[in-house]
């Protein structure tokens, strides 16, 4: 059953993906097209964005979601993910799960007969890199001749844009202090699709180099969740990756900024500066809804 772990399971229809989200959007598409379907939504971590697009995405396509928190299902005393796929795939059309090991998801989609969504993973948040390229279009117009800079931690989230962006023609850097760059296999992969589309990508610890010519400048937090134990240490070492004015001067005069929240103002970004002009955070947390309308009716309709 196809499901969407990565971005690179969606290699060859993310254009088709974004096209369909607009279409959505724009009140195009037929009315509840998802009419009788029901998604479960697997939650081993915390979400505000994730749960509520995809509760609320699932009603307005006239179907249905129900939330399982990962400490109430018997999956958190120890049933095999591969039983848990079984079972659940007799009485669902789609399984969303936000997951602590990216390994479980890969083996709940192996024993699962319905299709399975990342709600993110240490790994990727395939999702939220959908909706960030959704924005990008709206925002530009189209993706030609766009450079992304994601600074701070190379994160799950880092590493999903560094495959969606040279498969949609952009070119991205990374600005990181060293120890934390995104995930190798992943940087290998985005290698691979950048010289397959044509585009650059850098990975750097020097943010005047990363942050040249960038039309998007895009940061998370330094501490994601499972890194706790390392907070102290990451604040320190990720402080003059801070998003404030004087980084955003580095990038193109017209950039726009964007961060997948939740947020902390005075660490990984000053609040002058996601609460100024040319943040459009919640136009991105928006799109979470529209772009994931989009993946439940690529995955789930008949
Ligand atoms: N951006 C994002 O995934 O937010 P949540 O953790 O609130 O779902
Ligand atoms: N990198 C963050 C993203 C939260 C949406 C985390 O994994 O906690």
């Amino acid at each position: 059953m196809d499901s969407l772990l990565s971005i690179c399971d969606i290699k060859e229809d993310i254009s088709y993906i974004i096209d369909l989200a607009s279409e959505i959007k724009a009140g195009k598409k037929e009315e509840k097209p998802l009419e009788g379907k029901t998604l479960a939504m697997i939650f081993q971590k915390s979400s505000t964005r994730t749960r509520v697009s995809f509760d609320v995405g699932m009603y307005q396509l006239g179907g249905r979601a129900i939330f399982l928190s990962s400490n109430d299902l018997q999956m958190g005393r120890g049933e095999p993910i591969s039983d848990t796929a079984k079972v659940l795939s007799r009485f669902v059309d789609g399984i969303m799960i936000r997951a602590i090991e990216h390994d479980d998801v890969i083996e709940l989609a192996k024993y699962s007969d319905v299709p399975v969504i990342s709600g993110l993973t240490n790994l990727e948040h395939p999702c939220q890199a959908l909706a960030d390229v959704l924005t990008i279009k709206e925002h530009f117009g189209s993706f030609d001749d766009k450079k992304i800079c994601f600074v701070g931690d190379g994160n799950n989230v880092c590493n999903s844009l560094l495959l969606i962006a040279p498969l949609l023609g952009m070119d991205m850097s990374v600005a990181c202090p060293k120890g934390y760059e995104p995930n190798e296999n992943t940087v290998k992969i985005a290698l691979e699709f950048a010289k397959e589309n044509n585009t650059e990508i850098t990975i750097s610890d020097d943010i005047n180099v990363a942050l040249d010519n960038v039309d998007i400048v895009y940061t998370d937090v330094w501490v994601s969740m499972g890194d706790e134990a390392e907070a102290a240490q990451r604040e320190i070492d990720l402080k003059p990756y801070q998003v404030n004015k004087e980084l955003m001067d580095l990038a193109n005069d017209d950039a726009i900024f964007m961060h997948c929240l939740p947020a902390i103002r005075g660490k990984e970004v000053t609040s002058d500066v996601i609460d100024g002009p040319q943040s459009v955070v919640y136009d991105e947390a928006e799109n979470r809804l529209h772009a994931q309308k989009a993946v439940l009716y690529y995955y789930l309709k008949d």
